[in-house]
């Protein structure tokens, strides 16, 4: 079983010119072991920068850009929305989709985090889904149902085969920005769960997608985290805005 690590910045709302300068100087030196990929989500009007000064600087064998959104539509009226197209045409090769900060914010359903999955892998861009339980879902045990709702609209739109090119962030709401991270035997447990779930539509699909843990994630409980069979990296918010931090955590991942 060969599955690659990720490490992946959500930037958010947050960094500016500056910051991409200093990541991108940052991570000249950054030690990765094997098998890891680390995916840079700055916000979109930094997207042509962040690339331009990645291939001015040979990084672009290291660090791999990523949208933090995107259309479900190809084209047309719909003011404000980024099409797949344009972030191909900015070398962009990750797309979030359905953080829960848009679930909650934005109202996207699962069956438009499904339908913008399928345009993401049309385009031939790799899509990074998010799913999580809230603090509340998690206390009446609704956690697997939660997660197995979010999930199954994806399959039944993309089809499980289809998962090879998917990447899974597991990230619990409660844990995001609030310094509150799941305890290595939650998450594990927890990504466990994740993949068995896929492994019921297909077992060997399953065994090859990168699951990533989010929520809090630093660089004191990274190593024991990325250490649990099945978590294959992180999706990395706060303390992907501290550029030192964000490379402990990028040597901490190693593919499995
Ligand atoms: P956090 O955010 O690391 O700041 O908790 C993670 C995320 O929302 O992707």
């Amino acid at each position: 079983m060969a599955r690659r690590a990720i490490v992946a910045a959500n930037w958010k709302m947050n960094g500016d010119l500056a910051l991409v300068d200093t990541m991108i100087s940052g991570l000249t030196n950054v030690k990765l072991q094997d098998d890891v990929s680390v995916v840079i989500c700055p916000s979109s009007p930094y997207l042509s920068e962040f690339v331009a000064k990645r291939n001015s600087n040979n990084l672009s064998s290291v660090i791999h850009v990523g949208a933090q959104n995107v259309s479900e539509h190809q084209s047309g009226a719909y003011t404000g929305q980024i099409s797949t197209k344009m972030l191909q045409e900015l070398s962009v090769e990750f797309v979030i989709i359905g953080h829960s900060e848009r679930r909650r914010y934005y109202q996207e359903t699962s069956t438009q985090v499904a339908h913008k999955v399928n345009a993401v892998l049309n385009a031939g861009l790799t899509p990074i889904i998010c799913i999580g339980e809230s603090e509340t879902e998690r206390a009446t045990e609704q956690t697997e149902a939660v997660l197995a709702s979010q999930l199954q609209p994806v399959i039944d739109e993309i089809g499980i085969e289809k998962f090879i090119d998917v990447v899974i962030a597991y990230e619990p709401v409660w844990a995001i920005g609030t310094g509150k991270t799941a305890s290595n035997e939650m998450a594990q447990e927890t990504h466990k769960f994740i993949r068995q779930f896929l492994a019921k539509a297909n077992e060997s699909v399953a065994n090859k997608v990168p699951l990533l843990y989010g929520g809090s994630v630093n660089s004191s409980n990274c190593e024991e985290l990325f250490a649990q069979p099945d978590i294959d990296g992180g999706l990395i918010g706060g303390a992907s805005l501290q550029v030192e931090q964000f490379k402990i955590i990028c040597s901490a991942a190693k593919g499995k």
